[in-house]
């Protein structure tokens, strides 16, 4: 039996769906929220996909249809898939100047998002054997996901350290997060050109559709739109691109979804009696799970990211969410574990009523709406879960895991599916007490968060 939860995330689900023609071929993808986000986005759907396979695997098949059908020759996939012409979301697909590189028509962005792909199918193929169905749509797959990879491991770790090079904020997914703010603030705004400053001026819709106080400040968008624009005078070629480019940094929460992504699509290539395929994605995921454990500092407590542009290998210390990422691909050692229970369980730090704040309590960076900057995400509270489940003989991660599978989905079950949450914290004026939902509201992945882990952990959460 569906519960009545379930149907109204089904729903949302549906309404948030564009179906698109393009060169003969129909494309179907859920879009994150009919305000704003009104195109697809890779992580999104790499979410979307691993909610719907319990219920409609033919509308999960459809997300995955749709990223692979953006894929460049050398296997890069962007973070957002155009095909909608409603002109509610900056920047558009034109300003990309990406279409040159499609091999369908259908245009993408110049950025990647955090590669979830893999770790999807291997969800979506677990999903199907417990149920005793086919997966040869997974197998369809494979070599595009394939592809995907040697992307990433070709031009986003040329130095071959296990660490991924990101170009871009977007990248990460978590455009402002404090951890970037060092590396943006060391553009000169004096260098952006006014057309581009002119650019973002007029064209800016997120703020229209939003709250101000959500959203990432100007000084932030006119340095993310110059960073677009250089890329698109280097033609999108990420070697030239990272020769030259102000924002280059390792950064330690993209790098360990790459490494259970490569083990994920080690277990997809096991299943499949590929064994020297399995091999090679496993050895990669163990390359950057013992860099993720060298990038531990004692004295901060924290794991460092690095700013690498221009030849630089600076270390970034920065008291956010993404600390806790080397859970999700296990490779925090005991010793950094105990540390990182301390501070997912301190209530002066992550552990808030409806935890995981996206930067700690402590924070100078704290703010409790905006973007990235302190807000809970229900992603993020997905990525710890997991992380600490896979400390199987730890039994403070074990009790810590089931806590927040029944906190995260009764935050998104009774506040309703919002973009963030607070994480009532009580300290914030306008906030004390309160318990609501920040952002933009009907948000497609905190539904499919819901869907995924009611199927999943259905009997923590019963
Ligand atoms: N998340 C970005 C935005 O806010 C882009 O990926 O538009």
């Amino acid at each position: 039996m569906i519960s009545d939860d379930e149907l109204r995330a089904l729903k949302l689900l549906k309404s948030n769906t564009n179906v698109i023609k393009t060169n003969g071929k129909t494309y179907q993808r859920i879009f994150p929220t009919r305000k704003y986000y009104v195109h697809q986005w890779f992580w999104d759907s790499c979410i979307h996909a691993m909610g719907l396979i319990y219920y409609e695997p033919q509308r999960a098949y459809a997300e995955i249809i749709s990223l692979l059908g953006v894929q460049w020759k050398n296997g890069f996939i962007g973070h957002i898939t155009y095909g909608n012409k409603t002109n509610n979301y900056f920047p558009n697909e034109e300003l990309w100047e990406t279409k040159k590189f499609s091999q369908t028509g259908v245009v993408c962005s110049g950025l990647c998002n955090p590669p979830l792909l893999a770790i999807s199918l291997n969800h979506i193929d677990e999903v199907l054997r417990d149920k005793g169905e086919a997966t040869d749509t997974v197998d369809s797959f494979l070599d595009r996901v394939i592809l995907y990879h040697n992307y990433w491991k070709r031009f986003r770790d040329r130095e071959d350290s296990g660490l991924l090079t990101l170009i871009h904020p977007w990248e990460s997914g978590c455009d402002n997060s404090p951890r970037w703010d060092n590396v943006m603030e060391n553009i000169d705004l004096k260098v952006i050109p006014q057309r581009i400053i002119d650019l973002v001026k007029n064209n800016r819709k997120d703020t229209r559709a939003g709250t101000m106080a959500n959203r990432p400040l100007a000084e932030y968008y006119y340095r993310y739109l110059y960073l677009i624009d250089l890329y698109k005078q280097h033609q999108w070629d990420t070697d030239a691109i990272l020769d030259i480019t102000p924002f280059a940094v390792k950064d330690v929460q993209v790098s360990s979804i790459w490494a259970k992504a490569n083990q994920s699509l080690a277990a997809l290539m096991k299943r499949r009696g590929k064994i020297k395929e399995a091999d090679y994605f496993s050895s990669l995921a163990e390359q950057t799970n013992e860099a993720l454990r060298n990038c531990w500092d004692e004295k901060q407590k924290a794991y460092k990211n690095f700013d690498v542009s221009h030849g630089k290998k600076d270390a970034i210390y920065s008291d956010t969410f993404a600390n806790f990422m080397p859970l999700y691909s296990h490779a925090a050692s005991d010793g950094q574990v105990a540390v990182l229970l301390k501070q997912l369980s301190d209530s002066h730090t992550y552990g808030s009523k409806y935890p995981i704040p996206s930067v700690s309590l402590k924070s100078p960076f704290f703010e409790i709406a905006r973007y990235w900057r302190g807000p809970t995400w229900p992603i993020v509270n997905l990525f710890i879960l997991e992380g600490l489940k896979s400390y199987s003989d730890n039994e403070q991660c074990q009790k810590l895991f089931k806590e927040l599978v029944k906190k995260t989905a009764d935050m998104i079950r009774t506040i309703g599916f919002y973009e963030t949450y607070d994480p009532n914290i009580g300290l914030a004026d306008n906030y004390q007490n309160t318990l609501s939902g920040m952002g933009y509201e009907e948000f497609s992945w905190s539904a499919a968060i819901y869907l995924y882990l009611k199927n999943k952990y259905m009997e923590i959460m019963n």
